[in-house]
């Protein structure tokens, strides 16, 4: 069989760019440990949501220096803690669990938007650098009322 000269140079190089590719893969996900972030996630039984540490009290919480975690539930058709106030500059750490369906979890004017998935505990954090009053909304269909799901995070 005659193969033409050029499409010998092209098969050559699909080929060692396959091998790369696999070295790179493979040095990666077994030298340098690369996991998907599925490997280390954070379940919780979605019936025990309300009795599951740290999720039986729902609230904002000082950290450190200007840092927050605000632990969050997400339920038909509210989020609990209702409201939240934190100065400008400061970044909170979300911690966030659904007790019932699938419901959304978005802040428009930042780049969070999470889909919280009974079972699975979301973790996102953003510091808030402009003062507002900005809204956390259900995007994903959740019943009812859903068009009505949301809370608010005042910075000041
Ligand atoms: Cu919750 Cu839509």
């Amino acid at each position: 069989m005659h193969i033409h000269k050029l499409e010998k140079i092209w098969l050559t190089i699909g080929i060692v760019m396959l091998f790369v590719f696999l070295a790179v893969l493979g040095v990666s996900a077994f030298a340098m440990g690369v996991k998907p972030p599925s490997a280390h996630h954070h379940q919780i039984d979605p019936a025990k949501v309300t009795e599951t540490e740290p999720f039986d009290k729902p609230g904002l919480h000082l950290i450190d220096d200007n840092k927050y975690e605000a632990v969050m539930t997400a339920f038909t058709f509210g989020y609990a803690p209702d409201k939240m106030e934190i100065p400008v500059g400061a970044t909170i750490n979300f911690i966030v669990t659904t007790q019932d369906v699938v419901h959304g979890f978005e802040i428009p004017g930042t780049n969070i938007n999470m889909m919280l998935v009974p079972g699975e505990v979301s973790h996102v954090s953003h510091t808030f650098t402009k003062p507002g009053e900005y809204l956390i909304l259900c995007n994903e269909y959740c019943g009812g009322a859903h068009e009505f799901m949301k809370t608010t995070i005042i910075v000041k």
